[in-house]
């Protein structure tokens, strides 16, 4: 018999880029599910606030933002499952340095009687080109590992991999080598690189109408899902081109061999340096096409939502001072 679909959703990392997102569009459909919490994390340490783009202020002030949208604050750390306690499913959307804790909060809410979870992915498919071994995606790819051996004894564990290749807004930032502010591209590959985009808006709603997908617990295939929602798949060539006219400055653009990005990894390794690490596995992976998100793609299940054109995302992004200087 199937279920209406996940009806009590719990964000991890609310006031994150993507939670946060997610979390607004929850709002907006509020009355179609029981209850949406947003988790406040007690045990941030202050070596983890130095990975964490969103200051105390600005959490309290987000946190306000989504209370007054109907969302329950839920107060708790990773260690305990009274938090947990009630939920249909976890959302993981934990920035790529947290992304390791996947694992242990995903037990910790097992114990707590939640039975699906939203990995933190929101990226590339990881079964593209060697996605699955690159430095990049480690973490996502040890989460999804052991979501399937919990599924061995949680036959009703259930998941959704939500798939977008790369979000519109935060592509043409520096970490990835594009500095909007000075008119320059230092780019592994070749200009007729292509990389999947998708807008942030978008890719929340996708998501949380996966959520209202009808369940049934006689077939993992509607409860052990994933989700490819594809925007549009453009080269460098094609992305310059467009900055050129967002911005009205020519560009100059470097192409590397990708493989240079190897010794990069290699450097940042022996620094100790992670988030180093992941830049260069991620212009790897970037060089290498693996953000190109393959067929099938799901969007026609969901008409309901709108996806932006790439020119009028990337042009707001420009305006809104998205586009420079961002990190990721
Ligand atoms: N494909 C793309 O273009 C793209 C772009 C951006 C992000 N993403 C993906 O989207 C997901 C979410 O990324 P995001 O940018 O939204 O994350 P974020 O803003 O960097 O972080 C979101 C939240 O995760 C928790 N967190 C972050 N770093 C942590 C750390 N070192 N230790 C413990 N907790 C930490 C924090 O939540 P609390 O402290 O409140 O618990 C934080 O507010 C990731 O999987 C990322 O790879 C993809």
């Amino acid at each position: 018999m199937a279920s209406p679909g996940l009806q009590s959703i719990l964000v991890i990392g609310p006031t994150g880029a993507v939670g946060l997102s997610i979390l607004r569009e929850l709002i907006k459909r509020r009355s179609e599910f029981k209850r949406i919490g947003a988790f406040n994390r007690t045990s941030r340490s202050e070596h983890e606030k130095g990975f964490i783009p969103v200051h105390d202020e600005k959490r309290k002030e987000y946190f306000d933002e989504l209370e007054a949208g109907g969302v329950e604050i839920v107060t708790g750390n990773y260690e305990h499952t009274d938090a947990f306690e009630g939920f249909d499913a976890l959302v993981l959307a934990i920035g790529n340095l947290g992304i390791h804790l996947s694992p242990r909060i995903i037990d910790i809410a097992l114990a707590a009687g939640v039975r699906h979870f939203y990995p933190s992915e929101f990226g590339a498919d990881l079964a593209v080109n060697d996605n699955w071994t690159q430095r990049y995606y480690k973490h996502k790819a040890i989460t999804r590992e052991h979501l399937s051996l919990r599924a061995q004894e949680y036959p009703d564990l259930g998941w959704s991999y939500i798939m977008i290749g790369r979000f519109t807004e935060w592509s043409c930032a520096t970490y990835f080598g594009v500095d909007v502010k000075n008119g320059t591209g230092k780019i592994y590959g070749n200009e007729n690189g292509r990389q999947s985009l998708l807008p942030v808006p978008a890719a929340a709603a996708y998501t949380v109408s996966t959520m209202l997908l009808p369940i049934d617990p006689g077939e993992p295939k509607t409860f052990r899902r994933e989700f490819r929602f594809h925007g549009g798949t453009y080269s460098w060539s094609f992305i310059f081109a467009l900055l050129e006219k967002i911005t009205d400055r020519p560009f100059t653009v470097q192409y590397l061999p990708f493989d240079g990005a190897v010794e990069d990894g290699r450097r940042a390794k022996a620094a100790g340096d992670e988030k180093g690490e992941l830049q260069a596995s991620h212009r790897m992976v970037q060089g290498g096409e693996g953000t190109v998100l393959p067929q099938p793609w799901d969007n026609e299940r969901f008409p309901e939502v709108n996806v932006e054109p790439i020119e009028v995302v990337l042009g707001r992004a420009y305006e809104d001072g998205l586009l420079v200087g961002v990190e990721q």
